[in-house]
């Protein structure tokens, strides 16, 4: 069931059940963050292997100081520049925390999301959310209350309309848990962006890294679409696909030889942040067009293009 009312969605939330939000980056699943079992039905809904630890939301830095959790000097260097917006601060949790929330970790990861709605919903509530992305695990990320409602509506209490994501792509992550601050998921804020704050260089190493603990959301197949996909176009490629069963998502150019209804240009005027925005939901129309297989155009492989690359070549993987 769509909502639009946040207090709807606050009673919802307050009973212990489940409410997608919207939020810049991508929606939410949410469950009071304080509340263990309402949090199981999370892991349940999506499928979500227990080790995977979730995000918590709220609205500002103060209520997060209040149950314990705060940020050291350089991530509060990025707060006051980036939050609220698409970045998440991984740093040591507090007894506040549940422990299905940090699948054990003596870290929790802390965001607060740049949506006028949400925020007002946080705001009202007593407790944080705790939401990963509003979809099956392993699947594309939801950019839309409809792509929501259409994978898990029948299963969780409502999805809370608050229009199309702005971003597009999940926060950026960086962990303080060491003393070089480390970023764990390319997202919605760039590498520039971040280290032009910092002053200091991210480390890069827990990156793309499939035996990576820390972020294991990251591991294996993620991302994908129901049909397989691949990055740029092999020379033999139209000997084993007709055109019909291909489609195209691309950056701002579409392929002269590929039919125009199955391709999907993401900026025809080259903004990257468009394309971002673009991108999630030009995935899930390309897996309705009843094609064999989806091609990717590789993005530049800078700012916003690279965490494009980034959920491309893991949807890719298969
Ligand atoms: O933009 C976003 O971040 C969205 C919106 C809803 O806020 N949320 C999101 O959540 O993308 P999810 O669960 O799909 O991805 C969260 C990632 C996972 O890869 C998880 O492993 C990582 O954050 N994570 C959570 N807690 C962590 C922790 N304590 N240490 C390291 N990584 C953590
Ligand atoms: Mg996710």
């Amino acid at each position: 069931m769509i909502i639009h009312d946040y207090h709807n969605a606050a009673a919802l939330l307050n009973q212990g059940q489940l409410v997608a939000i919207p939020t810049e980056t991508v929606y939410g699943l949410a469950a009071n963050g304080f509340d263990g079992n309402a949090i199981a039905q999370i892991y349940e809904v999506k499928n979500r292997p227990q080790f995977n630890p979730l995000i918590l939301h709220s609205n500002s830095l103060e209520r997060f100081k209040a149950w314990g959790i705060e940020l050291p000097a350089a991530a509060l260097k990025l707060a006051a520049a980036f939050s609220p917006g698409p970045i998440t601060f991984v740093v040591p949790k507090s007894n506040w925390v549940p422990d299905i929330v940090t699948a054990g970790q003596s870290s929790v990861a802390i965001r607060i999301p740049n949506h006028a709605l949400t925020l007002q919903l946080l705001s009202s509530l007593d407790f944080p959310l705790a939401a990963p992305s509003a979809n099956l695990s392993g699947t594309v990320s939801p950019t839309t209350a409809q792509h929501v409602e259409e994978q898990l509506g029948e299963q969780i209490g409502a999805v809370l309309e608050g229009g199309e994501c702005k971003i597009g792509l999940e926060s950026s992550i960086v962990s303080f848990v060491n003393e070089q601050p480390q970023l764990l998921r390319l997202g919605g804020l760039s590498i520039e962006a971040i280290e032009n704050v910092l002053g200091q260089k991210l480390d890069l190493s827990k990156l793309i890294n499939n035996e990576n603990p820390e972020a294991p959301g990251m591991l294996s197949k993620h991302y994908a679409p129901s049909i397989p996909l691949r990055i740029g176009i092999p020379a033999d490629f139209y000997s084993t696909y007709a055109k019909s069963e291909i489609a195209f998502i691309g950056f701002q150019n579409a392929q002269a030889d590929l039919l125009p209804q199955n391709q999907f240009i993401l900026s025809p005027e080259g903004s990257i942040e468009e394309a971002a925005q673009k991108l999630f939901a030009a995935l899930k129309m390309a897996e309705k067009c009843q094609v064999k297989i989806i091609v990717a155009e590789s993005f530049p492989n800078q700012h916003l293009g690279r965490a494009i690359n980034d959920r491309l070549s893991r949807a890719a993987k298969n």
